[in-house]
């Protein structure tokens, strides 16, 4: 008799990215790659975050504008709609919903020790807003709505995520097995992109001028000019080698040359052996070129065509809704909601 294996069910991966700026290569390396790297073996949901863009003030056609562009930049990176769950934020109430919910599960003490929490209520001095201090309750709401089992993301949200099963953990704690455990995974180099004109911060978004951060709209002569002025190191050596804490520029553009080509430091170091920085950076920013052009491009196409992305925004948001109904409903029963009589 032929033996028919029962179905196995794929673990889940769940990730997101706010809207609140243009996407960069610290975006790519830290996160999108990855997920796209995850694919085949788990069942995803990728998000577009825009209620978590709201915490600073926004200009609103800009966020509508951004949030499509990203939709459109996580196909072209290689997300096939078809094939995972592409949705946007703000189009699946239940994100909303839960967030509520386990707010009353979170403590002000946790709150207030979130790193993130801490520098953006510093350079938001103006504007400390509740949603900037409850924003990872809406992140792990996001998370636990799908059943995660694995959360890919770049260095500065794994504490987002560990306060996630944190509040996750708790709550089970109270009224039983309710929500899987998640955690994060983080890229093996990528996980922390620096800027190239400040190697002490973090890659970011929040400014498109910034020469310090590689846009993946940006075109390739942008960025060879932008590969060509990174910051390296003023130390009278001038060689191609590994050492996050002496030469952070040099280290920074190893990881990102490491990330893009899948060659190891060593092999970088070897490569590179006597030549300079002159030789290396145009070599970093040519194979940056080589992977965002095609991506960039693509994107350019989707973005022409807005019925098609339409198209997937509502598909997407579809099977979103369907799929996290399914926890919400098991949390309002759990915690003694009424419920609703048809
Ligand atoms: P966000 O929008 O700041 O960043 C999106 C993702 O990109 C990673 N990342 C980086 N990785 C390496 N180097 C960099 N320079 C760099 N810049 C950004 C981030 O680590 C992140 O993985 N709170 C989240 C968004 C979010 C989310 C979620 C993520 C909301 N809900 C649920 C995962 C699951 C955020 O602000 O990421």
């Amino acid at each position: 008799m032929e033996h028919t294996p029962a179905l196995e069910k794929k673990l889940i991966q769940f990730s997101g990215i706010k809207p609140t700026g243009s996407l960069t290569l610290g975006s790519y390396l830290g996160a999108i790659k990855n997920w796209t790297e995850l694919c085949e073996e788990y069942e995803s949901f990728f998000c577009v975050v825009d209620m978590h863009s709201i915490t600073i003030r926004v200009d609103p056609a800009l966020l509508r504008r951004n949030a499509m562009e990203q939709l459109a930049y996580y196909i072209a990176c290689g997300l096939d709609p078809e094939a995972c769950t592409l949705f946007i934020q703000s189009h699946v109430p239940a994100h909303a919903e839960l967030s509520w919910v386990l707010g009353c599960y979170t403590m002000f003490g946790e709150l207030s020790r979130m790193t993130q929490f801490k520098e953006k209520s510093a350079k938001n001095a103006d504007n400390i807003n509740g949603g900037l201090f409850t924003y990872p309750v809406l992140m792990a709401a996001d998370i636990l709505l799908y059943d995660t089992d694995v959360v890919p993301v770049g260095e500065d949200q794994r504490q987002h995520v560990e306060l996630c099963r944190d509040i996750a953990n708790r709550f089970n704690g109270v009224y039983g097995e309710t929500f899987k455990l998640p955690r994060a995974i983080l890229p093996k180099v990528g996980a922390r992109i620096m800027s190239l004109t400040e190697p002490d911060h973090k890659m970011s978004k929040s400014d498109d001028r910034d020469p310090g951060s590689v846009l993946l709209k940006d075109p390739d002569d942008v960025i060879m000019r932008k590969f060509k002025r990174a910051v390296t190191d003023c130390d009278s050596e001038r060689c191609v080698r590994y050492d996050p804490e002496n030469k952070k520029g040099v280290a920074n553009l190893m990881s990102i040359y490491a990330a893009v080509t899948g060659k190891s430091f060593s092999e970088i170091e070897r490569e590179f052996d006597g030549k300079g920085y002159g030789v290396f950076k145009p070599a970093v920013g040519e194979a940056v070129c080589g992977v965002l052009r095609p991506i960039r491009e693509e994107a350019g196409r989707l973005l022409a065509d807005r019925t098609y992305l339409d198209s997937v925004c509502a598909a997407g948001a579809e099977k979103a809704e369907r799929a996290s109904r399914r926890i919400l409903s098991k949390v309002y029963k759990k915690v003694g909601f009424l419920p609703r009589p048809r």
